[in-house]
């Protein structure tokens, strides 16, 4: 047998030829699916190496990284999600599992913070249990994407508090379930609470995923932002945000979850009268804000995902 036969019958490794080489190893039993993503990640990780031509202490690098990032992760803390997100995965992953048709409201990331169970408040409620903050009046109406209006649309909202960190990053200090709530939308799909105007937050920055982002000349914070997710019988879920308008990291939110289309008008109200009305006191902020739903395409919610991870 010539070298050249033997090397046609059998694909040792090469550099020009690598990933095609490691991909023909997959046996013909292998589940279909994961065949096809493991052979794309083979092909893309091979171009890259080929393309950053590193060293061995710089291979080195990156696999303590990797290491670094797996001992962060505990019951509470999954810093590979963090990865994940501000490399601006976790968006793509979520813009490619719910597009949707124009008008209705888009989704973005989940985040970390959030906690199943909210307590149920009437619509009027304040979330905000410390009385820490600057008063907000959250309004608006949870409509279909023809404008009609949804009664009995489940509203889950939560945020950080004045000084940027959500109740469970701070048992003992905050009240448990401090700014976390679930409304349910009236006859005309209104619905409204009380709340404080949410405010800039850096995103956990004290492992790997926060030395790297220093290391590259980014920044943790993420745009001040309220996140809820909005629930009704016979349209998608939404799992989205809503971003106050004169935020300085708008344009820079460390997790890519800012969308046109979330950034909301945030009004200062002065009027003492009309603050009474509502419970509050002048000055406070109002944000109008309705959620557009649009009717359910798949059995699948784009929430059943969190009730699984939450069960493993
Ligand atoms: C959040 O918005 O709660 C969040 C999202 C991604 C990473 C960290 C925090
Ligand atoms: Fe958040």
């Amino acid at each position: 047998m010539t070298t050249g036969d033997r090397k046609a019958k059998y694909p040792y490794f090469e550099e020009d030829t690598s990933a095609e080489v490691v991909n023909a190893r997959m046996g013909a039993d292998a589940d279909p699916r994961l065949k096809q993503v493991m052979s794309i990640i083979v092909k893309h990780l091979h171009a890259a190496v080929k393309e950053i031509e590193p060293t061995h202490e710089e291979w080195l690098a990156a696999i303590k990284f990797l290491t670094d990032t797996g001992h962060m992760c505990n019951q509470w803390r999954q810093e590979f999600i963090l990865l994940s997100d501000v490399l601006g995965v976790s968006m793509l992953v979520d813009s490619i599992n719910n597009r949707r048709p124009s008008g209705a409201t888009p989704n973005t990331i989940l985040g970390p913070f959030y906690v199943s169970g909210s307590p149920r408040y009437e619509n009027g409620a304040n979330i905000c249990l410390d009385g820490k903050g600057e008063p907000m009046l959250a309004s608006g109406k949870v409509v279909d994407i023809d404008g009609k209006p949804v009664q009995g649309a489940q509203i889950e909202v939560w945020q950080t508090n004045n000084e940027g960190f959500y109740d469970v990053q701070q048992k003992g200090v905050q009240p448990d379930w401090n700014l976390r709530g679930m409304f349910t939308s009236a006859h005309d799909g209104s619905y409204w609470f009380r709340s404080v105007k949410p405010r800039h937050y850096p995103i956990p920055n004290d492992g790997p995923v926060g030395k790297l982002l220093g290391q590259i000349g980014r920044h943790p914070n993420r745009a001040a932002h309220m996140h809820s997710i909005v629930t009704a019988p016979g349209y998608e879920p939404v799992i989205t945000h809503i971003f106050t308008p004169d935020c300085q990291y708008l344009s820079e939110d460390a997790v890519f979850g800012v969308k046109h289309d979330l950034i909301a008008d945030f009004e200062k109200v002065e009027d003492q009268a009309k603050a009474q009305k509502f419970g509050l006191k002048a000055p406070y902020w109002s944000v109008n804000w309705d959620f557009t739903l649009a009717p359910r395409k798949s059995q699948e919610g784009s929430t059943d995902w969190i009730n699984r991870m939450v069960a493993n």
